[in-house]
């Protein structure tokens, strides 16, 4: 850069050059901020140069001021479009980059749904929760007490056979993966103050293949009320409002006479489906009865002064008929397009 003495045309046309030579040479803010100071400000070519006016008689004061106020507004205009430009290009590039093309093929994130068998344990929750009932839960790899033997089971029921029942090893523990979700009951009424009204779902398990019908492991709904002067009215009277909430209020319930070892009388219980594929018709439900005075007994209860009922039924068998779902195996295989029927609940 020149060295000046003097504030000539020459000498003023110098350091705007150079000056100019540093604006130009800038590629963006960054580097035109860098050579500020240099190019327009307290060290650039001009500034020194405007030191010299003090010196100047007065006489050479005028025009010399003017060559630098020119050579000042100059230099001042260019620095100002050059930042203008690299402002906008740097603008530009920035709505480049956040830009979002509306017309991109959008990221689906597929959905799952849940099982219509959780679905349908739920609904069926709510229906007791509704009338006061708790949910209780009990272990599925359960003592053999709680699932037979208190449940008023003899020690040669068939049930317990090797070939219906998956026993725990070692078999001394006797420990299985419960049949049923009655032994819940047992478990309920040693846990709770009376009176109960409990509602059990659960999984449970027998030796049985996987077939259109049948699955080694399927769900269980089982309920127990025992309070003071429950009677077979009372049994009744719940079953048909459940079977109203899950079939329409056109549905009634049936009891017929059969035999479980916890409960006496025994009934199988059907429901009317006026819904069924084909026809209004009779559908096997569950099993149900009266508390057996023995599983009182085995919970501590007096007979004489408490009573109760039960009733169980298949949460797979249920969807089955109720939906119309023609084979296990779909329930089982987990694919989210047999969910999705039922539809996205969540
Ligand atoms: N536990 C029975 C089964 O698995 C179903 C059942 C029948 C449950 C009668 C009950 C009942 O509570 O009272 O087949």
């Amino acid at each position: 850069m020149s060295e000046n003495t003097e504030i000539t045309k020459a000498a003023v046309d110098a350091v705007v050059s150079d000056a100019l030579k540093l604006i130009q040479g800038a590629t963006d803010l960054a580097s035109l901020k860098a050579v500020r100071s240099q190019a327009v400000g307290e060290n650039s070519g001009i500034t020194k140069l405007s030191s010299l006016m003090g010196k100047l008689p007065g006489d050479k004061k005028g025009e010399a001021g003017k060559l630098i106020t020119a050579a000042r507004t100059q230099l001042n205009e260019a620095f100002s479009a050059a930042e203008t430009v690299f402002y906008q290009a740097e603008q530009n590039q920035k709505l480049l980059e956040e830009s979002v093309d509306v017309t991109a093929a959008p990221m689906t994130q597929v959905l799952g749904a849940r099982h219509p068998l959780s679905l349908l344990q739920d609904e069926i929750a709510d229906v007791f929760i509704g009338m006061g009932w708790e949910i209780a839960e009990g272990p599925e790899v359960e003592s053999e007490w709680f699932n037979f033997d208190a449940l008023n089971f003899d020690a040669d029921h068939p049930a317990r056979a090797m070939q219906d029942t998956f026993f725990v090893e070692p078999v001394e523990a006797h420990l299985v993966l419960r049949t049923h979700t009655s032994p819940v009951q047992v478990r309920s009424l040693l846990e709770r103050e009376l009176p109960v009204y409990v509602l059990c779902p659960g999984r449970v398990f027998r030796t049985d293949e996987l077939d259109a019908t049948h699955t080694p492991v399927f769900h269980q709904v089982e309920g127990l009320a025992v309070d003071k002067g429950l009677t077979m009215a009372d049994l009744k009277g719940t079953l048909e409002h459940f079977a109203r909430i899950m079939f329409g209020p056109d549905a009634k319930i049936r009891l017929r006479p059969s035999f479980f070892p916890f409960t006496e009388p025994s009934a199988e219980l059907d429901v009317w489906h006026p819904g069924a594929k084909g026809g209004a018709r009779w559908v096997e439900w569950g099993g149900c009865g009266m508390v057996n005075p023995n599983v009182l007994l085995a919970a501590g209860i007096d007979p004489e002064v408490y009573s109760g009922f039960a009733f169980g039924m298949g949460i797979e068998r249920t969807l089955m008929f109720r939906n119309d779902v023609k084979d296990m195996h779909d329930m089982v295989e987990a694919d989210v397009r047999f969910s999705k029927q039922f539809g996205v609940v969540l």
